[in-house]
């Protein structure tokens, strides 16, 4: 059972007279085994509130539980993995793709853990070779899918994707958003999905929040929101979806 819940949390930046409320008093569940979406518009605070998840946002308020305990955030084996818009930041380029795997894994013999970098490779729908590989030789779809074996490999509760389809190509993204599908199904992984796409969103999460300047405006069943959005701030983001991949509008 892996459930994350944030708890009135609020992250402020900067001074208490001056500076950036970031978050202002967020409750959101993210329920075991469900794609939760974030949506928002830039500097709505999607990316804050989910880096207070892995301890990289000071929290100024609230609490976040894990499972009803609060978080751990030192240590190995952390139980909550985040993967980013730029798989690049993560993969050291004088390593292996191999050995970038090799370190996220947790303890165990040598073997062993080439074995585990096979499957990981395996579980993102790359081919095993390229754990000799550079992440220069590789493409920036095939370096975002080992981002997310990078995070798979320290067998998290929940996994945070933090525009993880924003800079790839829309062919690309189709790809890895499909890939999130496969393996929500197979693992069942929690996950919080933060795009300030609702398009993208709508494809993988089967619940969607949608945030504002800090709070969340708007909660409910993926289908709900799409087509039939209360707030006049989904709505807006609901309009900026081209008709081509629009929920209710049909491409002519
Ligand atoms: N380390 C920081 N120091 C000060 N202010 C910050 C910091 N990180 C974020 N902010 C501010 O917090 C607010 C929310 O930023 P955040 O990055 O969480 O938004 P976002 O919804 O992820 O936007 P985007 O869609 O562009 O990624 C913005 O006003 C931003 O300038
Ligand atoms: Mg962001």
């Amino acid at each position: 059972m892996s459930t994350l819940q944030f708890d009135d949390v609020s992250v402020h930046y900067g001074t208490q007279r001056r500076g950036t409320t970031a978050v202002d008093g967020v409750s959101l569940t993210v329920p075991d085994g469900e794609i939760v979406g974030l949506v928002g518009e830039s500097g709505s605070g999607k990316s804050t509130l989910g880096r207070a998840a892995v301890g990289l946002a000071p929290l100024s308020g609230g609490r976040i539980l894990l499972n009803d305990k609060p978080v751990p955030l030192r240590g190995r084996n952390r139980p909550i993995q985040m993967v980013f818009q730029d798989p690049s930041s993560c993969l050291d380029p004088r390593m292996t793709i191999g050995a970038s795997l090799r370190e996220t894994i947790p303890g165990r013999a040598k073997t062993d853990r080439s074995k585990e970098v096979a499957r990981l490779l395996d579980l993102v729908e790359l081919d095993p070779e390229l754990a000799a590989a550079y992440p220069s030789q590789l493409s920036g779809g095939q370096r975002q899918r080992v981002g997310l074996a990078r995070a798979l490999g320290a067998q998290p509760d929940v996994v945070i994707a933090d525009e993880i389809t924003s800079a790839l190509d829309v062919s690309v993204q189709g790809t890895v958003l499909n890939l999130i599908r496969d393996l929500q199904r197979e693992l069942s992984t929690s996950m919080l999905f933060i795009s300030h796409n609702l398009a993208v969103v709508r494809y993988v999460a089967s619940s969607i929040a949608v945030m504002h300047q800090g709070r969340i405006v708007e909660y409910g069943p993926a289908e709900e929101i799409l087509t039939n959005p209360q707030q006049p701030y989904t709505q807006e983001l609901l309009a900026a979806i081209p008709d081509s991949v629009h929920p209710t509008r049909r491409a002519s």
